[in-house]
């Protein structure tokens, strides 16, 4: 099986290289060397190497910039994806792209299902959403597409980094609860991503056909942003060198950003579970694996 990565270096992306190559072949690429808003290059190079799944985290996700990069955001997230399913149409391959609980205003109070009506708040939403649409509107096409929340790993920025700088520079730490969501290990992702595509065996793509469509997938359970900074100090192993005395609760209006965030788009990830028959793990047993 040959298998076209796009996005290698984010923080799903390099997860995904590692976690696939008992796959089968990884062409792995990302920006700049394949730049997905030139559409006919991209065409070009799924058309070039011909790959059985092609799986796409790469995305425009600087949610405060694309309040300003409106066009550029709609092309990577929005249009990009829908090229890539029609592509893979033609080669009768399959395409697993990613979007975003950020598709969702917010407002429903409980975890979001797939079932719900997206109505995003912010440019990056809007495209995302776009995105899903534009591979979905693809007939007949062998795609899933898995939404996931607050994405984080220890190798490049995020969250967690964040709070692990901020605990050494800060000893009164402010931190928003008024945010919740469904935190993301980059690793369950890659790995629950394998685990889908390995269900196949011999015939992945007549798996994922029969499955195609829209899952959510995210850490089980939900935390406000401040629960979570609260787990990530708790957990940090090496807390010696943290500075940080005390946490307290703020809210996002404190830190005014260009884009508006969802008050509570933790996702309910039942479909996903019971479809593929893989258990989720809660968002708490990540972060302590991943602190070690
Ligand atoms: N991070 C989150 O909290 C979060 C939450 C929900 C959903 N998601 C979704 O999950 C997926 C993976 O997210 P992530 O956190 O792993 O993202 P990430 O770390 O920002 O990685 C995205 C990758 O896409 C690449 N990229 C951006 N523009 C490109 C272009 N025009 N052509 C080719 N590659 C391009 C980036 O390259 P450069 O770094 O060089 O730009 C980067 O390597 C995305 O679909 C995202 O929308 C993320």
């Amino acid at each position: 099986m040959r298998i076209l990565l796009i996005g290698k270096n984010g923080q799903l992306g390099w997860e995904l290289q590692r976690t696939c190559m008992t796959l089968g072949e990884v062409i792995a690429v990302d920006y700049p060397q394949v730049d997905i808003s030139q559409i006919n290059a991209l065409r070009d190079l799924i058309q070039t190497v011909k790959p059985h799944i092609l799986l796409n985290p790469a995305a425009y996700t600087n949610v405060d910039k694309a309040e300003n990069e409106v066009d550029l955001a709609r092309v990577v997230n929005g249009v990009a994806p829908g090229v890539m399913a029609e592509e893979m149409k033609k080669l009768g391959g399959a395409l697993i792209h990613y979007s975003t609980d950020y598709v969702f205003a917010g407002d429903k109070g409980i975890a979001y299902f797939e079932t719900d009506t997206a109505n995003p708040i912010n440019e990056y939403g809007i495209s995302k959403l776009e995105g899903e649409q534009a591979v979905l509107g693809v007939v007949d096409g062998i795609s899933l597409i898995f939404r996931t929340s607050w994405v984080y790993s220890l190798r490049i920025g995020g969250f967690v980094n964040k709070v692990l700088g901020w605990a050494r520079q800060q000893e009164v730490m402010r931190i928003v609860d008024d945010q919740t969501g469904s935190p993301t290990w980059a690793r369950m992702l890659a790995e629950a991503t394998a685990q889908v595509i390995a269900r196949g065996g011999n015939d992945s793509l007549a798996y994922l056909q029969q499955h195609s469509g829209l899952y959510h997938l995210a850490g089980a359970g939900a935390a406000s942003r401040y629960e979570w900074a609260c787990e990530v100090i708790e957990r940090d192993p090496n807390k010696e060198e943290q500075v940080v005395r005390q946490i307290l609760p703020a809210k996002s209006q404190e830190f005014p950003n260009p884009a508006h965030r969802p008050v509570y788009s933790a996702l309910d990830c039942s479909k996903f579970e019971k479809t593929f028959g893989i258990p989720l793990p809660d968002w708490k047993i990540s972060i302590r694996l991943l602190m070690g």
